[in-house]
């Protein structure tokens, strides 16, 4: 591949005027402007980016730490932001921690020797970023933490109102009639799972609705934690007549569970989700579920990141977006009756509905 010194023999300048022109760091005159570009075409010259990012000790990357890309929420976020890094100029890397706060270190320590712009981080479980923040910053790096807020965090942050959601998709949930609901959380130690309890339970608790705390649950925020969770909510007595899930895919596993044990929603148990991913208007029953804005997440992040990579030095932003309920199928009016008492074995609830619809 060309060099700097080739294109300068091939325009016949001085490998300054290359370097100007290239970076638009002095005007130089069109006909030698001109003959630069010609020769950077005709040699098909790319610009080393490390080359320019080791004089700089800043390249234009932005790193981006995520906990999972194949859970259909983090895309959008991932996507917001590389849409607004891409438009400054900068591109993004991707690093997966699957929630190992041990892995999430490592790929921090070494994305910092890539001499980064900055950062956007969404924390793994137990998180405590501070040292590699810290870190980040004496370089020159801005690091911004969206959707869960790590450990002692100082520094920038975008997140959604998760207690907000929680409270209005119970308080939907409330108005269908339901007094026996339960909750199947994400890990307690996230701070977005720990606000959506919060909101779940300010709503009983404005109905003066006690909930014994086995109908609290928590899981791992996917499917096989739902499935688990549902599982053992359905084998208690009362039975809830309707669950919260800490998230969509808690709920998907919480569907499977129902369907395992022929119960059909929202006929005989109701559901509710949060994140409102595409899937859940694909699922059966489509699954009501709080909207978070997911894609302006990463969107907002990512242009904190740019105002300080340009020099804001103000003191930290604290952006929290709002969250909607999304009303579709899995909530109905509650079942009452000896159904809410007992399991039904799974042979005869198939054949027969709350409704006595044949099925
Ligand atoms: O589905 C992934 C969940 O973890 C989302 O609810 C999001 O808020 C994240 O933290």
């Amino acid at each position: 591949m060309a060099n700097m010194k080739e294109i300068a023999k091939l325009a016949g300048v001085s490998l300054g005027t290359v370097s100007h022109v290239l970076n638009g760091s002095a005007t130089v005159r069109e006909p030698l402007r001109k003959r630069v570009m010609d020769a950077v075409a005709s040699a098909g010259y790319q610009p080393s980016q490390l080359a320019r990012g080791l004089r700089r000790d800043k390249t234009n990357m932005i790193g981006m730490i995520i906990p999972d890309v194949t859970n259909p929420f983090f895309p959008a976020v991932v996507r917001g932001a590389e849409d607004v890094a891409f438009e400054h100029g900068y591109r993004l890397v991707l690093c997966n921690t699957d929630n190992d706060h041990a892995k999430e270190i490592v790929h921090m320590n070494e994305l910092r020797t890539y001499l980064p712009s900055g950062l956007i981080v969404i924390p793994s479980s137990f998180s405590d970023l501070t040292a590699q923040a810290e870190s980040f910053r004496r370089s020159g790096a801005a690091v911004v933490c969206v959707d869960r807020l790590p450990l002692n965090w100082n520094g920038d942050t975008v997140t959604a109102d998760n207690e907000k959601g929680a409270y209005d998709a119970t308080n939907y949930i409330l108005r269908q009639g339901h007094k026996q609901l339960a909750m199947i959380t994400g890990p307690r130690h996230l701070t977005n799972s720990t606000n959506r309890l919060k909101g779940f339970k300010r709503a009983l608790a404005e109905k003066k609705i006690h909930l014994g705390p086995e109908y609290i649950q928590e899981a791992n925020f996917d499917q096989h934690g739902g499935y688990a969770k549902t599982l053992l909510l359905l084998r208690m007595i009362p039975r809830p007549t309707v669950i919260f899930a800490g998230n969509d895919m808690i709920a998907f596993g919480a569907l499977l569970a129902f369907r395992e044990m022929g119960l059909h929603c929202p006929d005989d148990i109701s559901l509710f989700g949060f994140d409102n991913l595409d899937l859940a208007e694909m699922t059966s029953p489509p699954l009501s579920s709080v909207s978070q804005p997911g894609y302006q997440m990463g969107t907002t992040a990512a242009q904190i990141l740019m105002d300080r990579v340009r020099g804001d030095d103000g003191p930290p932003k604290h952006v929290v977006l709002d969250t909607a309920i999304k009303i579709r199928d899995s909530v109905g009016k509650p079942v009452t009756g000896d159904n809410v008492h007992t399991s039904r074995t799974p042979a005869r609830a198939a054949r027969v509905s709350r409704t006595g619809r044949k099925r």
